[in-house]
């Protein structure tokens, strides 16, 4: 897997005076069916999340308030973005490492999941995931 398989994914955006709506279909919008909905918030100034990859799990991560940043790494290359629209998301496949800093104030991280949570799909220690990354 590599960074360059990371990729935006642009989704609907309905603008009306009102608010704009966006909205996201598993396996139309976005390339698998969401098993699972997950947000990160109340992010205080200066914190990171993530570091970790996981073994099977995709994901669609979404500012869908505010912004933050995403370093992602495959083992060999790394690439950092921004994310800070609500109407854009972010794949990442498995095998990436993310590290997730630079929250904005009152952001939101709404991320959708290819799989329930188990523990046993993470991997936390970078070197030991770098090792199964670059195993041909
Ligand atoms: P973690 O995935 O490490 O958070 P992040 O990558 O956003 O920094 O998860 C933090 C804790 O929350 C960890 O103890 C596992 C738990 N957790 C669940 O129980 N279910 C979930 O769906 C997620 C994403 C995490």
């Amino acid at each position: 897997m590599s960074v360059e398989q990371c990729r935006w994914l642009d989704f609907p955006r309905i603008e009306d005076q009102r608010g704009n709506l966006t909205f996201v279909e598993a396996e139309r919008h976005i390339p698998f069916a969401i098993r699972r909905v997950y947000y990160l918030y109340d992010v205080p100034p200066g914190a990171a999340r993530g570091g970790h990859a996981h073994k099977q799990l995709e994901q669609v991560l979404i500012a869908a308030s505010g912004s933050f940043d995403v370093m992602l790494d495959d083992g060999y290359a790394n690439r950092r973005v921004t994310l800070d629209r609500a109407d854009r998301g972010l794949y990442v496949p498995r095998m990436i490492w993310r590290e997730l800093d630079r929250f904005s104030a009152n952001s939101i991280c709404l991320v959708m999941a290819s799989a329930y949570y188990t523990e046993d799909d993470y991997f936390r220690d970078y070197e030991e995931f770098a090792g199964q990354a670059r195993t041909p």
